[in-house]
């Protein structure tokens, strides 16, 4: 049954999927899975804890339904934590609480009527399912060659795009693992001022995972209509726990009208609301310091790996590695041949790379880094 407008934007995805299927049958539980972001080690025991915590409070109404847009307790640890990091004021009011980042997104792009979505690429592989989801046409705006902005093509993009609703950026970059300097997030909120102030969706799944000390900007210190999208899953290592969220900057254009759009929307839309455990767990995850160490010596030692036979690997954040290796496909296809599972590029709009997850465990990373020196040998 086609889903009219979609179906193009999954035939990377589906042809991976076909992929995972072939090297499950064929490697079963000796397969290196290198792909996905799931954390083959476990969330850190103390996250574990404040679930069981969670589960185990005895109030009557602790699991039952919570409010549209989430409890207020959990609302304010969001919004204190987001209003630090980013150094705008954000309230609980300006927090939409949702099921996981992916839900936060189809929300945003549900507040305004089908036009188009300008997404600077590679980015977060659903980002243009989502916009095509929701009627709009997405519009990639390749990056630069180091994955930096490339203000120059974005406001060719801005100023040739009628109807546009929306700019998503991911931030830091997935699969890249770019970090937006203060010079670029400027000339990004520049170009979008000048083209009449479209609505900025900083995507900030990965904004934990910053390495080799480049602090973490957010554009919305510099871009007053933006919305942030946040997820828990990554920070905790939790990914099936679904909580994230939609902030309002809280000086947006019609911001108060907005905010209950977006709650209506989530209302109406009848999913991606949060389940009542993850936000009654938040107070105490909170106070976990996120796995970034663990995640960060492997990644380590991967990149070495990996550069030791010669090869470009880009990157100071998220739990990624993002690798050049010229025909994407075919590496990704030879190497799931051997019981290695990587991302190629394509998935991620973008062609020549693969993306390694630093979640999976050192065995599992150190196959794979063989694998690939066996296929590109
Ligand atoms: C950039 C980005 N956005 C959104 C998501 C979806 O996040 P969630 O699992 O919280 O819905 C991911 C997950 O990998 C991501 O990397």
């Amino acid at each position: 049954m086609p889903l009219t407008g979609v179906e193009s934007w999954l035939e990377e995805q589906e042809r991976f999927d076909a992929l995972r299927q072939r090297a499950l049958a064929k490697g079963g539980a000796r397969l290196a899975d290198l792909a996905y972001a799931n954390a083959w080690d476990g969330p850190p025991e103390a996250v574990r804890e404040a679930l069981r915590k969670a589960a185990a409070s005895e109030g009557a109404l602790d699991l039952q339904y919570t409010p549209y847009g989430g409890q207020t307790v959990a609302r304010r640890v969001a919004a204190r934590e987001l209003a630090e990091v980013t150094g705008v004021p954000f309230g609980f009011r300006d927090v939409l609480l949702t099921a996981g980042a992916m839900a936060a997104l189809s929300l945003l792009l549900r507040m305004s009527l089908p036009g188009r979505v300008l997404i600077p690429t590679p980015t977060w592989l659903d980002h243009p399912l989502y916009a095509a989801m929701q009627r709009h046409e997405p519009v990639l705006v390749p990056l630069a060659d180091d994955f930096s902005l490339d203000v120059d093509a974005l406001r060719d993009a801005l100023a040739t795009t009628e109807e546009l609703r929306a700019v998503i950026l991911t931030c830091p970059g997935n699969p890249t693992g770019h970090v937006f300097r203060e010079a670029e997030l400027r000339a990004l909120a520049a170009a979008l001022e000048d083209a009449g102030r479209p609505l900025l969706i900083s995507d900030e799944c990965h904004r934990d995972y910053l390495f080799g000390g480049t602090p973490f900007l957010s554009p919305a210190a510099f871009y007053a209509n933006t919305a942030v999208v946040y997820s828990y899953g990554k920070r905790f290592l939790v990914q099936g726990q679904r909580l994230g969220y939609a902030a309002l900057h809280p000086d947006a254009p019609e911001a108060g009208a907005r905010k209950v759009l977006l709650k209506r929307l989530a209302r109406a839309g009848g999913y991606g609301m949060p389940t009542s455990l993850m936000q009654r767990a938040l107070p105490d995850l909170v106070k976990i310091d996120p796995a970034r160490a663990a995640i960060e010596a492997r990644r380590e030692r991967t990149r070495e790996a990996l550069e030791a036979l010669g090869l470009r690997v880009v990157g100071e954040a998220t739990m990624f590695l993002y690798v050049e290796v010229g025909d994407d496909w075919a590496v990704t296809e030879a190497l799931a041949d051997r019981g290695v599972l990587v991302l190629p590029g394509a998935i991620f709009h973008h062609r020549g790379w693969l993306r390694l997850t630093c979640s999976a465990t050192d065995a599992m990373l150190a196959r794979g880094v063989e694998a690939l020196a066996e296929v590109l040998a």
